[in-house]
């Protein structure tokens, strides 16, 4: 039985795109319309890398080369993360499935809850603006918000209190930008042949990429 949202509409969707094609910045503000957990993998490993846990620290090995952290740790995460109730109403996922074993792990956990994905949404930028985007990423530990030094400055009196990730070195995006092709493209392939895949055009401004999101979930 689906369980609809606040407004009606129940969304069960994957965010599938290279580093700094803007999945925080555009699922930040579709959350808001959809009423639905944004679950990224990402964010909740660099909050166990900060708590100091076992897995964080496993994490931040991996994370801080730009390489992607090992499928079982992932899917574990992703298991727990899942067995929590406001997930029945849908979910936002962020940077995950990005290896064909985690798609096929979460394939199977949503068979086994009885339910479908609705959509699975590529956001496609080409990598030679990846890394202007992701070395000037700055983020407000205290309210999540992500912002660019030149696309998206950040108010002058938050300034202090910014951070820069530790894997949002030139090297590292370039790393991270291997792994995607090698490991996450793949994946690509697999949700167009279910009839699930959306392509929208990451380039442009932040405003004009929530339209095109917005017109292809209809
Ligand atoms: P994760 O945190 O998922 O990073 P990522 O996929 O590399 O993506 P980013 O968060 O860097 O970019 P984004 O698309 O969210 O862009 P944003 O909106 O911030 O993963 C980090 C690491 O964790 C991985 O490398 C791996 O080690 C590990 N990990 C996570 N999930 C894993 C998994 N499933 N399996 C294994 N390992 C995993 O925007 C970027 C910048 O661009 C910002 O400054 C923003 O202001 C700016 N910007 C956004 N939109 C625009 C626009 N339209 N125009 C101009 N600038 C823009
Ligand atoms: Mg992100």
């Amino acid at each position: 039985m689906d369980h609809l949202t606040s407004r009606g509409i129940l969304m069960r969707m994957i965010f599938i795109g290279p580093p700094g094609a803007g999945k925080g910045t555009q699922a930040a503000r579709l959350i808001d319309h959809y009423k639905i957990p944004h679950i990224s993998t990402g964010d909740m490993f660099r909050a166990a890398v900060k708590e100091g846990t076992p897995m964080g620290r496993e994490a931040d090995r991996y994370m801080k080369a730009g390489q992607l952290v090992p499928d079982e740790v992932t899917i574990g995460l992703v298991r727990e993360r899942f067995a929590q109730a406001d997930t029945k109403v849908g979910f936002m996922l962020d940077g995950f499935p990005r290896t064909l074993p985690q798609a096929e792990a979460l394939a199977e956990a949503l068979t086994q809850d009885g339910v479908k994905l609705d959509v699975v949404l590529l956001l496609e930028v080409p990598d030679e603006l990846i890394v202007e985007r992701i070395v000037g990423r700055r983020t407000d530990p205290e309210t999540g918000t992500i912002y660019h030094m030149t696309f998206n400055p950040p108010p002058a009196e938050l300034a202090d209190r910014l951070t820069h990730r530790k894997d949002d070195t030139e090297e590292a995006v370039r790393q991270r930008l291997d792994a995607y092709h090698n490991m996450t493209a793949p994946i690509v392939p697999y949700y167009e042949s279910a009839g699930l895949l959306k392509r929208v055009n990451g380039v442009g401004a932040p405003d004009e990429v929530t339209a095109a999101i917005r017109a292809a979930l209809g």
